[in-house]
C-alpha cells in the first residue's frame, strides 16, 4: 500500500520551514515571526453576537446523538463530545509526556526533525511555505513506524512510557474516531456500501500531531497556527486546559473555543467536506498564544488509506467534486493548500 508520506515527495519544503525557532532563546518576537496586529482574545467562546447558540457540545450516549453530530457537523463544522469513553488519566498522560519532548533542548529535538519530504517527526507546521511570517509553533507528528526509533532519539535510555502513552492514546482515538465516522455517516443517509467504506478507513491508523505554543512576549503580534482547514475526514482535538484554538464563523469572525475538563473537540475536515459534497464545511481554524502559558495540545487525523479513492457520497443528485484519491488529493493540497477544495470542483 502507497503512504501518505509520497505524496510529500513531489513538495520538498526548505529547512527554514523546517526548523523551529529556538523560543526559549529569544525575548522579543523576531521579525521574522511578526504578524500584522491581531486581538488574540477577540470573542470568548459562547458569546457570539449572531444571535446563534455556542458551539454544541454532545453527550455521546444521548440516543438522538445522530441527528446532533450532523447538526453539529452542518452548522458548526465541529463539536464537542463528551462521554467519549477515553480516560482523563490518558488525556494527562499524553499532555505530561508532549511537554516532556517539548521541553528538551533545541539540539535533542533536532536528532528527530522531519526530513523535507517526510510527514513524520519534529518540525514546524507543514502550512508554513504558504505564510510569509513564521508561527510561533513546534510540532512533533507520529505517524507510521516512526515512534520507536524517534523516542529513542530523545531519550536513548528512557523511551518506553513516552512510545507507551501515545501507542494507547492513538488506539484509543481511532476507536473513537471510527465510532464518530459511523455516526457522522448515518446522519447523511448514505448507501450500505458506503456504509462499508467506513471500515476501510479504520484500516489507516492516522496521525498524531503534538502541538506547542511556548509562552510569547507579545502574543498579538505572533500566530500559533495560521487560519488553515485539517486534510483528512475528521479531527480530535485535545486543547489540554489551555486557550488558543478559534474558529471562523462566517459573519462574525474569530471565536474562541475554550477547552472544557475532560471533553475532547472533533472537527470536519477536508475529505469529509468532499464527501458530503459540502453539507458539512471543513473547519476554518487558527491557533493564538499568549504571554504566561506555555500550551500544548494534541490532534488526531483520522483518514482512509492513502490509496483509496475518495468521492461525494452517491444519493446526490449533483455531486460538485470530482472523485481522487488521498494521496493525490494531500498532494494537491501541499501545493495549493486552500485553494486545494476549489481546485477538484466539477
Ligand atoms: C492542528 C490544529 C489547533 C490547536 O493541529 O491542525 O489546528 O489548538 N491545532 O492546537
Ligand atoms: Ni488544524
Amino acid at each position: 500500500m502507497s503512504t501518505l508520506s509520497e505524496a510529500y515527495k513531489d513538495n520538498p519544503l526548505q529547512l527554514h520551514h523546517i526548523i523551529p525557532l529556538d523560543f526559549h532563546s529569544v525575548q522579543v518576537v523576531p521579525d521574522s515571526h511578526l504578524w500584522p496586529h491581531h486581538d488574540s482574545q477577540d470573542f470568548p467562546s459562547g458569546v457570539t453576537s449572531d444571535g446563534h447558540s455556542s458551539m454544541p457540545s454532545i453527550d455521546l450516549s444521548d440516543p438522538n446523538v445522530v441527528e446532533l453530530v450532523g447538526h453539529a457537523c452542518q452548522t458548526w463544522g465541529m463539536l464537542q463530545v463528551t462521554n467519549h469513553g477515553v480516560p482523563s488519566s490518558l488525556l494527562d498522560d499524553v499532555e505530561s509526556e508532549a511537554r516532556r519532548l517539548f521541553s528538551l533542548p533545541a539540539q535533542q529535538k533536532m536528532k528527530t526533525l522531519r526530513s523535507p519530504v517526510g510527514a513524520a517527526g519534529y518540525g514546524s507546521a507543514r502550512i508554513s511555505p504558504f505564510f510569509s511570517k513564521l508561527m510561533w509553533h513546534e510540532g512533533f507528528t507520529i505517524m507510521g513506524s516512526s515512534l520507536v526509533d524517534h523516542a529513542r532519539e530523545l531519550w536513548p535510555h528512557d523511551y518506553e512510557s513516552f512510545c507507551d502513552v501515545m501507542e494507547d492514546y492513538q488506539k484509543k482515538m481511532k476507536a473513537l474516531a471510527s465510532r464518530l465516522l459511523l455516526l457522522i455517516l448515518k446522519s447523511l443517509d448514505v448507501t450500505e456500501e458506503e456504509m462499508n467504506w467506513a471500515a476501510s478507513v479504520h484500516e489507516s491508523e492516522g496521525a498524531l500531531q503534538l502541538n506547542s505554543y511556548p509562552s510569547c512576549p507579545d502574543p498579538n503580534s505572533a500566530i500559533g497556527l495560521a487560519p488553515h482547514t485539517d486534510s483528512m475526514l475528521i479531527t480530535i482535538l485535545h486543547q489540554c486546559n489551555t486557550n488558543g484554538l478559534q474558529i471562523f464563523r462566517d459573519g462574525v469572525g474569530w471565536i474562541s473555543v475554550s477547552p472544557a475538563a475532560g471533553a475532547l473537540l472533533v472537527n470536519v475536515g477536508d475529505l469529509l467536506h468532499i464527501f458530503s459534497n459540502a453539507r458539512f464545511p471543513a473547519l476554518y481554524h487558527r491557533a493564538v498564544v499568549n504571554q504566561t502559558r506555555h500550551r500544548i495540545s494534541v490532534a488526531y487525523f483520522y483518514g482512509p488509506p492513502a490509496d483509496s479513492q475518495v468521492k461525494p457520497f452517491v444519493k446526490l443528485e449533483c455531486p460538485c467534486y470530482r472523485s481522487l484519491t488521498v494521496k493525490e488529493y494531500v498532494s494537491i493540497k501541499a501545493q495549493h493548500l486552500e485553494q486545494a477544495l476549489s481546485l477538484i470542483r466539477i
